[in-house]
C-alpha cells in the first residue's frame, strides 16, 4: 500500500483553525484524516450512510465507479475472469498475491479436505421450517460453526490457526449453502465429492441425488466460476464493513462471516438480482408487452423502473456486466433454454441497450441482470440467487476481515448528534397524562 501524506487540511470552527492530514491513496484518491477531530475541536462530522466517510485504509480492492475499473490486489477484473480460476482469486484476495502452482495446489487440497460438515449440524437442516429463506438458514449454520470450533474465539490467534479457520469457512460454505437448497426442496443431501474442484463439487450437491448419474456441464461450471469471481470483493460496501464492523470486537470469523451474509440479504445489496427475476416474472404474468413496461419505467410519474439497469456505483459501465454478458450468451447458446423469462430478458436488453431513455443515462444492464438469467438458465431457484451471491463474496470478506485483525484496528463505535428530548424528571405513572 502506498500512503503519501499530502498539504493537511485547514478547517475553521468557532475561530479556531485546525489542521488535519490528507491521506493519499496508491490512485491518488484524498481522504481528510480526522481521527483526532473530536479531541481537538469537540466536533464530529455526521455522514448518514457513511457516503463521504472511509472506515480504513485497505490494500484489497480498487474500484472506480466513474471509469469503471475493478481491481483486486491490483489485478483487473477483466484479466482475473478471462485467466484465473475462483480459488486462485480466493487466495490472491486472502494472501495479497497470486500463488505459486504448489501454493494453489495446497490451497485446493486444504479446501477439500474440510468441505464436510460435522454429521450433529445436518439435524439443524431437520429443525428449518421447509420454506425457510436459504439466507437465513446459511447465515445461521455458518454462525454455528463457531459452537463446532470454538477455539477460534480466542483473541489471540496464531497466523496457522487463522489460515485453519479460513479453509474451513471457505470449505464449508458450498456444503452449507447446497445442503440449505436440498432441504428446502425435500431432497436428500448430497455429500461433498472431493474429486470435484471446488465449483464442480457445489454444483454436484446442487444438483446430483441419489437416484441417477449427474453430469458436470464445463460450460456451466465455467459460468458460474467466472461469476464467483465477479463478486469476490467490492471493498466497503454495506456487508464488508459489517465484516469488519463486527470483527472488530474480535468475534470469530464464523460469527463475523454469518454477519456479512445477513447484511447481503437485503434487496437493497445481495437482493438486487432475485428482483430482476421477480420482475420478469411480473412481466411475464401480464402478458409479456415489453414496450409497455420499458415506457412505464420512462415515466417520471411512474415509480416503476427496471430491476437490474443502473448501478449505485458504476456511472460509465459496469466492468463485470460487459464480462458477464458474453459468459451469460455462451451459456444460453449452449443449454439451449426456452424460457418465457429469458425470452423477456433478452428484449429488455435489447431495447434498454438502444432506446435513448437509457443510452443518455448510462443506463445497461448491470452484473446482478445478468447473473439472475444466468442462475435462471442454471436451474438455481430465485431464493438461492442472494446464497450464490454470498458463496462469491466469501474470500473478500475473509480477506477484509484479515486485513482488520492485521491492520490492529479498533472496535468500530460511531458516534451520533442526539435530537431527543432534554433532560426531564419522571413522572409517577398515576400523574401522567
Ligand atoms: N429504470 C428507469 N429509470 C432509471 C433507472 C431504472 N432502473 N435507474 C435510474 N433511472 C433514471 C432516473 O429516473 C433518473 O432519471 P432523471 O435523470 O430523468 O431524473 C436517472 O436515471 C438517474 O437516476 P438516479 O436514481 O439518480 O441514479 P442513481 O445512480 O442514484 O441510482 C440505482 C442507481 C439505484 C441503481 C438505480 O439505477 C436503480 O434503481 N436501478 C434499478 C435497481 C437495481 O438494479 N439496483 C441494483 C443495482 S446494483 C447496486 O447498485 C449495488
Amino acid at each position: 500500500m502506498s500512503e503519501k501524506e499530502q498539504q493537511p487540511a485547514q478547517i475553521t470552527l468557532d475561530g479556531t483553525t485546525y489542521s488535519l492530514p490528507v491521506i493519499v491513496g496508491t490512485e491518488n484518491e484524498k481522504a481528510i484524516d480526522i481521527t483526532k477531530l473530536r479531541d481537538q475541536t469537540g466536533y464530529i462530522t455526521l455522514d448518514s450512510g457513511y457516503k463521504n466517510t472511509g472506515a480504513t485504509t485497505s490494500a484489497v480492492t480498487f474500484l472506480d465507479g466513474e471509469e469503471g475499473i475493478l481491481r483486486y490486489r491490483g489485478y483487473p477484473i477483466e484479466q482475473l475472469a478471462e485467466k484465473s480460476t475462483f480459488t486462485e482469486v480466493s487466495y490472491l484476495l486472502v494472501y495479497g498475491k497470486l500463488p505459486t502452482k504448489t501454493e494453489l495446489d495446497k490451497f485446493n487440497s486444504d479446501i477439500s479436505r474440510h468441505t464436510l460438515v460435522h454429521e450433529d449440524m445436518k439435524r439443524f437442516y431437520e429443525a428449518y421450517p421447509s420454506k425457510a429463506h436459504p439466507m437465513g438458514v446459511v447465515a445461521s449454520v455458518v454462525c454455528s460453526l463457531s459452537t463446532f470450533y470454538p477455539e477460534n474465539n480466542k483473541t489471540k490467534r496464531t497466523s496457522a490457526e487463522i489460515d485453519l479457520t479460513v479453509h474451513r469457512v471457505l470449505a464449508k460454505f458450498p456444503t452449507i449453502a447446497a445442503w440449505a437448497y436440498k432441504n428446502s426442496i425435500g431432497h436428500p443431501i448430497m455429500y461433498p465429492k472431493n474429486s470435484h474442484n471446488y465449483v464442480e463439487n457445489f454444483l454436484y450437491m446442487m444438483f446430483a441425488n441419489p437416484s441417477e448419474e449427474y453430469e458436470i456441464d464445463p460450460v456451466v461450471a465455467n459460468a458460474l466460476d467466472k461469476l464467483l469471481i465477479l463478486h469476490a470483493d467490492h471493498e466497503q460496501n454495506c456487508s464488508a464493513s459489517t465484516v469488519r464492523m463486527v470483527g472488530s470486537s474480535k468475534a470469530n470469523l464464523y460469527a463475523s462471516i454469518a454477519a456479512g451474509t445477513i447484511a447481503l440479504w437485503g434487496p437493497l445489496h445481495g437482493g438486487a438480482n432475485q428482483e430482476v427475476i421477480e420482475m420478469l416474472d411480473m412481466i411475464h404474468e401480464d402478458g409479456g408487452n415489453v414496450d409497455k413496461w420499458v415506457e412505464k419505467a420512462k415515466d417520471k410519474n411512474d415509480s416503476f423502473r427496471l430491476m437490474g439497469f443502473g448501478h449505485r456505483v458504476y456511472k460509465n459501465f459496469d466492468p463485470r456486466a460487459k464480462i458477464i454478458k458474453q459468459a451469460c450468451d455462451q451459456l444460453l447458446n449452449k443449454l439451449g433454454v426456452h424460457d418465457d423469462i429469458l425470452e423477456i430478458a433478452k428484449k429488455l436488453e435489447e431495447v434498454a441497450l438502444r432506446d435513448p431513455y437509457f443510452v443518455e443515462r448510462k443506463l445497461y444492464p448491470n452484473v446482478d441482470f445478468y447473473s439472475g438469467i444466468i442462475y435462471r438458465a442454471m436451474g438455481i431457484p430465485t431464493e438461492m440467487f442472494t446464497v450464490m451471491f454470498a458463496l462469491g463474496r466469501l474470500p473478500g470478506w475473509i480477506a477484509q476481515w484479515k486485513e482488520m485483525i492485521a491492520n490492529g484496528e479498533p472496535i468500530g463505535r460511531p458516534r451520533q448528534i442526539y435530537v431527543g428530548e432534554g433532560l426531564r424528571d419522571y413522572v409517577n405513572i398515576g400523574d401522567r397524562v
